[in-house]
């Protein structure tokens, strides 16, 4: 990771900063001198390495609301806004597995907490004339797979979509807002469910290739790691990349065949 001190002074609001890609993307910020403020629904077992840490459910308005207004609080406005939260619960089955509430709640999870957190902190950076903002995709926004994913994948797309129409809209104020959209990346959680596979394929590495394949392959030949996605953060909301907006950064080892 590289420790530079280029976000003394920027105050960062990181979702889902406890595990996986979001504590990563928190540990790299703080390493470049941001202050950095994150939120789960619970509170992390080993702590924190953020300067504040806000219980909240971001996929309802009161999670927000109270989201918003204690990061405001703590850190006396905002320049850095990283809408990392998402998943899928959705049951196996394909779409006719999939009921209304599944649909729900993958559009909640993965479109509406973003677009609501937006919404309530752009104000502050549109007053100031700056402001960046990164929004965690997934490369199944065109690349969907249809068993138990196809509602996430689908509220994938809409966020996709929903940044590039967004980074359009505020431009105009100093604010930058742009995609990445990982692919198959070995946090904890992918690490987990490699290891239950174990015993259905024999050994880790069968399992791990397994897994890989039903992604139609990695070419690079191996799952990317939580810090190689901050790390891709860390440059996006940096001035470095002061003339990237709108642009969408796949990190997924090649595993999308198109351009
Ligand atoms: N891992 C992959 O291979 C992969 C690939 C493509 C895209 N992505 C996307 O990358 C992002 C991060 O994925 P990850 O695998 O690193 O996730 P993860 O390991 O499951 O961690 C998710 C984090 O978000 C928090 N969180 C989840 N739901 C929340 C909610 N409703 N309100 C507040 N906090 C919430 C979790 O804490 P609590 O559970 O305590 O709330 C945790 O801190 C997600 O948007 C995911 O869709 C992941």
């Amino acid at each position: 990771m590289k420790t530079t001190q280029e976000l003394v002074g920027k105050r960062a609001l990181v979702t889902g900063g406890t595990r996986g890609m979001g504590k990563a993307i928190v540990e790299n910020l703080k390493a470049k001198g941001a202050t950095v403020v994150t939120t789960a629904r619970s509170e992390p077992e080993e702590g924190t390495t953020a300067d504040l840490f806000i219980s909240a459910d971001i996929r309802t308005t009161e999670g927000i609301k109270v989201l918003t207004e204690r990061t405001l609080d703590f850190l006396g406005g905002i320049d850095i806004i990283v809408n990392n939260v998402g998943g899928s619960s959705a049951p196996a089955g394909g779409v006719l597995a999939l009921n209304d509430k599944d649909w729900m709640e993958a559009i909640n999870w993965n479109l509406l907490s973003a677009v609501r957190l937006d919404r309530n902190l752009l104000p502050a950076m549109m007053q100031q004339k700056y402001g960046t903002i990164v929004h965690i995709s997934s490369i199944q926004r065109t690349l969907p797979l249809f068993d138990s994913t196809l509602a996430y994948a689908a509220a994938k797309a809409a966020l996709s979509n929903y940044s590039k129409g967004l980074s359009n809209e505020v431009a105009a104020f100093g604010i930058r807002v742009n995609t990445v959209a990982p692919g198959f990346i070995q946090t904890k959680a992918a690490d987990a469910m490699i290891e239950r596979l174990q015993e259905k394929y024999g050994s880790y590495e069968q399992a791990l290739q397994e897994l890989m394949s039903s992604l139609g392959g990695i070419p690079l030949g191996k799952p990317g790691q939580p810090e190689d996605v901050a790390e891709l953060v860390a440059f996006l909301v940096s001035d470095r990349a002061k003339a990237i907006t709108g642009s969408e950064y796949k990190i997924d080892g090649g595993t999308v065949p198109t351009i």
